[in-house]
């Protein structure tokens, strides 16, 4: 019998249709795995150190401590009077986390009905702080704890905040009193957008708090799924949320992974609930990633919400 390895040599992604077809195979059928989920929450601890690493923080980055942008070789930025202030004291987050939801911005949870199971989660991480009001509310809920913010959002959606920040503190008031996720330390233009992020929300003592991704963390999360496979030249913003919840919570459900343009009746979805722009080529390997959450899915480590949620 010929092999697959043999036809087709090195790595082959499924296409996107077998992909769907698989997943329909498996329905809505899951087992939780507490052995599993043990398993993945000790590697995660054991290469990453979520608890004490995610953010940068007083304890792990005193004055002085160099932080090598991960995103950039041979840039860093060595701590000092003026950004060690910024920092919280150690991990603000209320751990243990019990039942976590991490919602990635897939076009398969519109119509999904998924906003009331989503906001029954005991902490809630979105990405890229996305629309959350109106239209959106039933699909994907109201509530949030952690929602990232890449320096490139300031820049296009909030000129940068060089002038009124009126708009961003306002657009701000959805996310609650959640934590805004930063990788301020990740590309050397990123830092400045993320310092005056911090101080719009801080001089108007709003409810958010910064916290910034630590780049050591973030680079040994790329190593840890690099060594599982997924080859892309940067992981995604979901799967880092994946990987941080994976090591910090009880039980992990994702909603809005899905990076194809079909759904599972095979009727062609936008990339994003809000909009349908395309993400760059060859920059994330979104159904690479997808294929490794899929695994953990089948395995029990996680559960994927991909359909209706009834
Ligand atoms: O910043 P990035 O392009 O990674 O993310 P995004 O487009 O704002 O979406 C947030 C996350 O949802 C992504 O990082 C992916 O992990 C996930 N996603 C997905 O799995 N399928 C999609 N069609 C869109 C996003």
């Amino acid at each position: 019998v010929l092999c697959w390895f043999y036809v087709f040599p090195g790595y082959r992604l499924p296409r996107d249709k077998d992909i769907v077809a698989e997943v329909l195979r498996q329905g809505d059928v899951w087992h939780k795995n507490q052995t599993g989920i043990d398993l993945y929450r000790n590697l995660l601890t054991k290469c990453c150190d979520p608890k004490r690493m995610f953010a940068v923080t007083k304890e792990n980055s005193p004055i002085g401590k160099v932080l090598w942008y991960d995103g950039e070789i041979y840039h860093s930025h060595t701590v000092n009077s003026e950004t060690y202030p910024l920092f919280v004291k150690e991990n603000p987050l209320p751990l243990p986390l019990r039942k976590c939801a991490v919602v990635g911005n897939g076009g398969i949870l519109r119509n999904s009905k998924c906003g009331k199971d989503i906001d029954q989660a005991d902490f809630i991480m979105r990405c890229n702080l996305p629309p959350l009001s109106g239209e959106y509310v039933e699909d994907v809920g109201t509530m949030t704890h952690l929602v990232t913010a890449n320096p490139s959002i300031i820049e296009k959606r909030f000129h940068n905040l060089v002038w009124s920040r009126k708009t961003f503190v306002n657009s701000m008031k959805v996310y609650g009193s959640s934590y805004i996720y930063m990788p301020a330390f990740s590309m050397a233009p990123g830092t400045d957008p993320s310092l005056r992020a911090y101080y719009s929300l801080t001089d108007v003592s709003s409810n958010l708090t910064m916290l910034f991704a630590n780049p050591d963390f973030l680079l040994s999360v790329s190593k840890f799924w690099k060594a599982h496979g997924v080859h892309a030249r940067r992981l995604s913003t979901g799967l880092f949320l994946v990987s941080l919840a994976l090591g910090l919570c009880d039980e992990v459900t994702t909603y809005g992974f899905w990076p194809f343009s079909v759904d599972l009746d095979e009727q062609p979805i936008s990339h994003h609930y809000y909009d349908n722009i395309l993400p760059y080529k060859w920059f994330h390997a979104m159904p690479e990633e997808f294929v490794q959450l899929w695994h953990l899915h089948k395995s029990g480590v996680l559960r994927m919400k991909v359909g209706h949620c009834s």
